[in-house]
């Protein structure tokens, strides 16, 4: 039967999000290790746990629907008010309300590519049209570049540093150039998803870039040096006038009870998060080092993952490494990015990569 109805133009040019991936695809070896998504191979700290628990006889009650205790929390961590705050359910949550929020029909948004692939699906979503800028050789963001594709049809501009998913962040002097040239009718949302692999907790940068830039927005996550990917809980900072835009554009009671609780313990267990933040940086650098041993092109990361420009070469590096068991994200024709994970996952990959065959073509 023929059902009638109008798709959102936009959204006929994409797929839902990863809908073509499958986990255990058939005749595929089982995964063993998944180091595709960038999360934290740790369980969520034992305070955290137990803070979640406490929630559960209250799962008949919606939660507060302005998540007022945690962007108290935030706020107080970001020395920002709270009115500079959206949070929502993941950080790509909230930069779903902001293009929603701030973009319709014909606008533009600019970001560089290959970058998150959730980018492209949101930015249909709100009714907007993507516009790519190529990064440097190098995986960083190539500013001018961006700047050469804004125009007057140009709402918002994504920035992400450390950038996924090549781990290059954004020189903080050529930040400040960048956005003191752009326009002021567009918005730059930095995405700070991976911030504290880089900085620690140290949030020292953001008041000032938020002070100084006033069409400046930050995004931040629980999902991963937090460890909290399958809670859902992200936020944003940024001018009051476009906080509010953006919290309007919510989904009602978005961020659970649980989230909340869990995510107002994390900012608390500053000291148990940066041991986990140095053992992460430790099993990163072990897991660059053993892949420039193999003669692998490996960029130096600042976040929890690892970029191999292996091109057109990526996929065929994705199916050596799905042959031992580990799923790693390949980018046809830009490269390959394996997570941070348990030492076994890097021990079997290394051991599975140093026996490839010479025939392999990357
Ligand atoms: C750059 C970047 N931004 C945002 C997100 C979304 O994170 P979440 O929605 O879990 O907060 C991700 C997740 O992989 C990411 O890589």
């Amino acid at each position: 039967m023929n059902v009638r109805f109008a798709e959102r133009s936009t959204l006929r040019a994409v797929r839902a999000y990863r809908d073509t991936e499958s986990s255990n695809a058939e005749g595929s070896p089982p995964i063993t290790f998944d180091l595709s998504s960038n999360e934290l191979a740790l369980p969520p700290l034992p305070s955290v746990l137990a803070g979640i628990e406490k929630g559960f006889p209250q799962l008949a009650r919606y939660p507060d629907p302005t998540a007022r205790d945690l962007t108290a929390e935030i706020a107080r961590h970001l020395c920002v008010s709270a009115e500079e705050l959206a949070v929502g359910p993941g950080s790509a949550g909230v930069l779903q309300q902001l293009l929603l929020a701030l973009c319709g029909k014909g606008d533009e948004v600019v970001y560089a590519w290959p970058g998150f692939d959730a980018y492209p699906l949101l930015v249909a979503i709100s009714g907007a049209i993507s516009v790519h800028a190529p990064l440097t050789v190098s995986g960083g963001h190539d500013l001018d570049e961006i700047r050469t594709r804004v125009s007057a049809r140009t709402k918002v501009v994504i920035l992400c540093s450390p950038h996924n998913p090549t781990g290059v962040t954004i020189d903080h002097g050529e930040l400040h150039s960048f956005l003191n040239s752009l326009p002021d009718h567009v918005v730059t949302v930095l995405d700070e998803a991976y911030v504290e692999f880089d900085r620690g907790s140290d949030p020292a940068g953001t008041p000032v870039l938020l002070r100084e830039h006033s069409n400046t927005v930050v995004l931040r996550t629980f999902s991963k040096a937090y460890g909290l990917a399958g809670l859902r809980v992200g936020y944003a900072a940024g001018p009051r006038q476009v906080m509010a835009a953006v919290r309007k554009a919510a989904i009602p009671f978005g961020v659970t009870r649980f989230a909340e609780r869990a995510a107002i313990l994390s900012l608390r267990s500053e000291v148990e998060l940066l041991e986990r933040l140095a053992a992460v940086a430790a099993a990163r650098e072990e897991l660059t080092a053993g892949l420039r041993e193999l003669r692998l092109p490996v960029l130096s990361s600042r976040a929890n993952f690892v970029w191999l420009p292996l091109a057109w070469a990526a996929e065929s590096f994705a199916r050596a490494a799905a042959t031992a068991g580990i799923k790693v994200r390949a980018y046809p024709g830009h490269g390959a990015r394996i997570s941070v994970g348990e030492a076994e996952a890097h021990r079997t990959l290394l051991t599975a990569l140093d026996r490839r065959d010479h025939g392999d073509a990357f």
